[in-house]
């Protein structure tokens, strides 16, 4: 009888626990004797390889095409069995990837076994919101759980490995792949990272729910020019340092296991080859312990920047302090060679070695090879509702409220709703990019949301309205990578005439318009990023209806929307949401959740602003503050004649169903004195209609120092819930540690004088009081 009930507990139980939050580095529970272990072990291994197995362990080939299993077959099947392979990535499927690590550990000579990797960059199969969405939500234990998910889910399908947090600040919208980041500030950059670090790898990485994090790319792959994907980056050491620097270095306090290299040179030589990257500020400056992986064929791409054939280029990235080689074979091929002629040592290779092997010690490889990755487990985990409850919260937390006149929003569930637009029916395309596990086609949509969740209540007819863009060509190349727009044949205006005649039988229209999920990520730079014209062409249509309209918005970058912010009467921004895309959206849209996400990153007015970002400097010619509000062009000002200086939607924006109001700043001394701890303090009220969440923002300024200082940089926030009529007393505690910089000699300090301390709901709209802080 005992047993039975034992038995029938276990039945109930779930089969992974729900993981705790980590806020600590995963080696600061590695103990001593642990460490002693791993050495001699490593060592020891080390000490019977040969220089092919050891270079062998610094391959990392791709699987090629993850959906047809050939890896045992193939040339890689015959370099796993030679010792040629130390990891493979993009294989999918616990089965294939045991089958493989089978051939490692029973076929080659030492037994070594790969590690697994895969871009899981906002979830695995499961798939959260694209990662700037994930920043907007400002909600770093979500972020955290976000991580935690993508782990156990990749985990239990065989992966060991992530590339993932992207850290790199972009102040580029033309730029793609800003998508896949936290956007343009380095303080909201570092918490992002280091929430995923934690979430990813926990406090085992042998533990069987967590992987190794990588984060990418190293450095400044946020800042090409022109926005142009993989062009070249140009700045100031001052400029990285404080501007661009801090999300790597975070994830580095974290406890990154691995980092990627960029593709883009610095200071005129390549990333993959930048031994003062790498070397003096990566392992020596910040102290990094792990292994640097190249990114896709980053070694063979340094004969295309002009650094030399391919022998001259792997020896440079090793000699930089690569350690591992993506894809392209140049140390597999090139590296024995070089050690023969002296141009490389023997010490070099065996460290890079010693740095892979010591993070497959760490995942616990060594003791069980097989140890991530089990059919059955992944059946359980893998998209299970838990998770995918977990993303549709998440989702519903990172979208941002852009307008919402006449508090059109929340709607009420009732009458006829029209949902118009060239993504309102497609699954494809509502992960958006990097999202190579997901099961696309069971992605929630837009009118299947609206179904699902509203009901009897309200009759929801649909419309596609428009393509994504009128011209077909254009829309092709949006969709390089396979996400499908399901483009209409039909004429443009057959499109808006079924558009129109739905909308007419309607009482309120939602129109999802913007990008298609491919339109951003990687090589998916734009040089103009307005919503095309035929969805501009769409809305202006379906606005002679008179109905009220309601945009959901799809985008993976900031957008440029001068031209269509005042047609519609509300605006929610969605990015997009992943595989619970339309119930979130539908949540937030009937006011099941009430919007607080906030955005990570501007949006300009135009395309020649950018770069434009809140954190700027102030220059000897600032527009004085009451023109740079009414948008007055003034001669000899730092200013245009033809736009206004400020942005659509600055930094830290996003608009809630209810309002909050802010008090003045109070701060507990106006004077103090060293390592003394200010608080700093608002009350803040909700004194709208509904319950909801604010972000709070703490901006400090440091008004004269040996340097130009930022107009203002963000240092401290938090999301505060209020019930309606609540009100609440938000403190910041500001130390020295926050009024830091690198100065010239890029020392890291703060120096003393006077600084504006400023609190409020968005990057512009502050409450500030001065304090004069002395040495
Ligand atoms: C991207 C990386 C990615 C890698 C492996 C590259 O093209 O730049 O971010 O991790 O491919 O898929």
């Amino acid at each position: 009888m005992k047993k039975l009930a034992i038995i029938a507990a276990m039945a109930l139980a779930p089969l992974f626990s729900a993981q705790e939050m980590v806020y600590q580095p995963v080696q600061s529970y590695q103990t001593q004797q642990y460490k002693a272990k791993k050495k001699a072990f490593v060592e020891n291994l080390l000490s019977k390889m040969t220089i092919d197995e050891k270079i062998g362990q610094m391959n990392l080939p791709t699987s090629g095409d993850f959906t047809t299993g050939q890896a045992k077959s193939s040339d890689i099947g015959k370099k796993v069995e030679q010792g040629l392979v130390g990891g493979l990535f993009n294989i999918k499927g616990a089965e294939k990837i045991r089958a493989v690590q089978k051939v490692a550990v029973e076929q080659s000579r030492l037994k070594i076994p790969l590690i697994f990797g895969m871009d899981v960059i906002h979830g695995y199969e499961t798939t959260f919101p694209i990662p700037l969405g994930l920043a907007s939500s400002f909600d770093m234990d979500l972020v955290q759980q976000s991580a935690q998910i993508a782990a156990r889910e990749s985990a239990s399908d065989g992966i060991s490995w992530t590339f993932s947090p992207m850290v790199d600040v972009s102040r580029e919208p033309r730029w793609g792949r800003v998508s896949e980041g936290s956007g343009e500030d380095p303080y909201l950059g570092s918490q992002v990272a280091k929430a995923m670090v934690y979430g990813y790898q926990g406090k085992d990485l042998s533990d069987k729910n967590t992987i190794l994090a990588c984060f990418k790319h190293f450095a400044l792959y946020g800042a090409p020019e022109g926005g142009r994907d993989y062009n070249t980056v140009d700045m100031s050491h001052v400029r990285m340092f404080n501007e661009y620097f801090a999300p790597y270095k975070a994830a580095v306090d974290a406890g990154v296991g691995s980092v990627m290299a960029s593709f883009n040179e610095v200071d005129g030589i390549p990333a993959t080859g930048n031994k003062w990257l790498m070397d003096d500020v990566l392992r020596k400056r910040w102290g990094f312990g792990g292994f640097i992986v190249t990114d896709y064929t980053g070694i063979n791409e340094m004969t295309q920047h002009g650094m030399g054939d391919l022998q001259t280029v792997s020896a440079l990235a090793l000699k930089a302090g690569i350690d591992m080689d993506m894809v392209g074979e140049g140390f597999l091929s090139t590296l024995k060679k070089s050690l023969s002629e002296g141009k490389v040592t023997e010490a070099e290779i065996t460290e890079a070695a010693r740095r892979i092997l010591d993070a497959k010690y760490d995942l616990g490889l060594f003791e069980d090879p097989y140890r991530y990755g089990d059919t059955k487990w992944a059946s359980k985990e893998v998209f299970s509702q838990k998770n995918r409850d977990a993303a549709r919260n998440i989702a519903a937390q990172s979208m941002v409220l852009l307008k919402n006149e006449n508090h059109l929003l929340p709607l009420k569930k009732s009458g006829t709703v029209a949902v118009i637009g060239p993504l309102v029916n497609n699954a494809l395309n509502m992960t958006g990019t990097w999202s190579v596990a997901a099961p696309h086609r069971k992605s929630v949509t837009l009118v299947q949301g609206l179904e699902n969740n509203l009901g009897k209540e309200v009759k929801v007819l649909s419309a596609k309205g428009a393509n994504i863009d009128d011209s077909a060509k254009l829309e092709n190349i949006y969709a390089a990578h396979g996400k499908l727009t399901d483009r209409d044949p039909r004429s443009k205006e057959v499109l808006l005439k079924e558009a129109v005649d739905v909308a007419r039988q309607s009482d309120v229209v939602i129109l999802a318009i913007g990008e298609s999920a491919e339109m951003s990520g990687e090589s998916a730079s734009r040089s103009d990023i307005e919503i095309p014209q035929s969805q501009v062409d769409l809305l202006k249509e379906i606005k002679k209806t008179g109905k009220p309209v309601v945009v959901v918005l799809f985008t993976g970058r900031p957008l440029a929307l001068s031209n269509i912010k005042d047609i519609p009467d509300a605006v929610l921004n969605v990015w997009f949401p992943g595989t619970e895309a339309g119930n979130a959206i539908a949540d937030v849209l009937y006011g099941k959740v009430n919007p607080s996400a906030k955005l990570p990153m501007t949006f300009p007015r135009s395309v020649g602003q950018i770069p434009v970002y809140y954190n700027h400097k102030n220059t000897g010619r600032p527009l004085s503050a009451e023109n740079t509000e009414k948008c007055i062009y003034e001669r000899f000002r730092s200013n245009y004649m033809d736009e206004c200086v400020t942005p659509l939607y600055p930094f830290g924006y996003g608009l809630s169903y209810t309002k909050f109001s802010y008090s003045d700043v109070d701060v507990s001394d106006k004077n103090p004195k060293g390592n003394q701890t200010v608080e700093a303090s608002v009350t803040l009220t909700n004194t709208g209609n509904y319950d909801g969440a604010e972000v709070v923002q703490l901006y400090i300024r440091d008004l004269v120092g040996s340097m130009t200082r930022p107009v203002k940089e963000l240092k401290g926030f938090q999301k505060i819930f209020l019930k309606k009529g609540e009100s609440r007393k938000v403190t910041f505690n500001i130390s020295p540690e926050d009024l830091k910089f690198y100065n010239a000699d890029l020392v890291y300090d703060w120096e003393p004088g006077d600084f504006e301390i400023m609190i409020g709901t968005n990057s512009e709209q502050v409450n500030t009081q001065v304090v004069h802080w002395s040495k």
